[in-house]
């Protein structure tokens, strides 16, 4: 399952996100653990030093490895160059597992030991002012997306995104890459104005989004949730003393965390499970081709020099059954 933590900044993504890999963890799941926020903090989030946490390999920086890596024999794709990050496999294409060693993992994957058991944590490196709001080209999450539409993962298999809700992603199709999306709101006005924002584009992608209150303090902040997001509110979590410990560089092991906020992230855990009943491959492969395409047109052709569309395989559709074939 493929699940991003969206939110307006400072909400609580990364703690969320963190909380629900332990989770996880604990529960003896496979996860891969994706870093694609503007502020990168999952790695400390997950217990890692602050020296631990800046040598994280850049998957931004990886780029040149990760494209000819999953390019593998493509005729379609004929560089590592012309390779963008919205170019959609097809035959000949290399597909990500979760459960594998590949030298995208190598590269870019580190392992992470948490109470009860490891996490690989890939990410994308920090972002500077050249980054923000210009050139697609050089977007760090271009790296993420790459992954993302190369990955075949099964039922019990977790990817877990910490995702800013910035224009980037939705400019690229990044944010239709996911099973479901959790929107981190605290209950205010600004919290639930970023909600409105991406319901306006999950729209039209057929986008599974689910509110997770946060910083949640008594009956009057869930009414107010509950009135901005109606059904899509999912579940809340409170103040949480464990994540204060955690902040001050002493966490408590995961089983101490506040029974409410172990329950909640069942609840996150039962609703990603749920969506895989209603995966449409098909549906995941269209929508690459479409942003691939919008991309190719808005700047992709021009900065390559080659016709991106022609990198479109179109009888390929991503799904489980080709995870067999090695
Ligand atoms: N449920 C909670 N209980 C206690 N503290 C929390 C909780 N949720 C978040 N915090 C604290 O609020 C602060 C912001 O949280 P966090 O860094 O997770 O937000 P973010 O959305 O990832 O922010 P950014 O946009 O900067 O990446 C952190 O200091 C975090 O420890
Ligand atoms: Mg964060």
């Amino acid at each position: 399952m493929k699940i991003a933590f969206v939110g307006k900044g400072g909400s609580g993504k990364t703690t969320l996100s963190s909380l629900f890999i332990r989770h996880l963890a604990a529960v003896g799941a496979p996860v891969v653990a994706v870093d694609a926020d503007i502020n990168q903090h999952l790695g400390a989030a997950l217990g890692l030093d602050e020296k631990e946490a800046a040598e994280l390999p850049a998957m931004g920086e990886r780029l040149r490895l990760i494209k000819d890596y999953l390019r593998g024999s493509n005729p379609r794709i004929a560089s590592a160059e012309t390779m963008i990050k919205t170019t959609p496999p097809g035959e000949g294409s290399r597909l990500l597992r979760v459960q594998e060693d590949n030298p995208v993992y190598g590269a870019c994957a580190h392992r992470v030991e948490l109470d009860d058991g490891a996490v690989r944590l890939m990410v994308t490196g920090p972002f500077t002012d050249a980054d923000l709001g210009v050139a697609c080209y050089h977007s760090k999450t271009g790296a993420v997306e790459l992954c993302l539409n190369h990955l075949v993962d099964s039922r019990d298999e977790y990817v877990v995104v910490d995702m800013t809700a910035g224009s980037d992603s939705f400019a690229s199709g990044m944010f239709t890459r996911f099973d479901i999306t959790f929107l981190v709101a605290e209950p205010t006005r600004k919290g639930v104005s970023v909600y409105r924002q991406y319901k306006e584009y999950a729209r039209d992608f057929g986008i599974i989004l689910k509110v997770v209150g946060n910083k949640v303090q008594g009956q009057d902040d869930i009414d107010f949730l509950r009135a901005e997001v109606g059904d899509d509110l999912l579940v809340t979590i409170g103040h949480s003393d464990w994540v204060r410990s955690m902040e001050k560089g002493r966490p408590p092991r995961f089983e101490f965390l506040e029974d409410a906020n172990r329950r909640s992230l069942r609840v996150l855990q039962v609703a990603a499970d749920a969506t895989y009943e209603l995966r449409d491959w098909e549906r995941y492969s269209r929508q690459m081709v479409h942003f691939h395409l919008k991309n190719a047109t808005s700047w992709g052709n021009e900065r390559t020099g080659v016709d991106l569309a022609a990198q479109i395989d179109p009888g390929f559709v991503l799904n489980e059954g080709l995870a067999a074939v090695v």
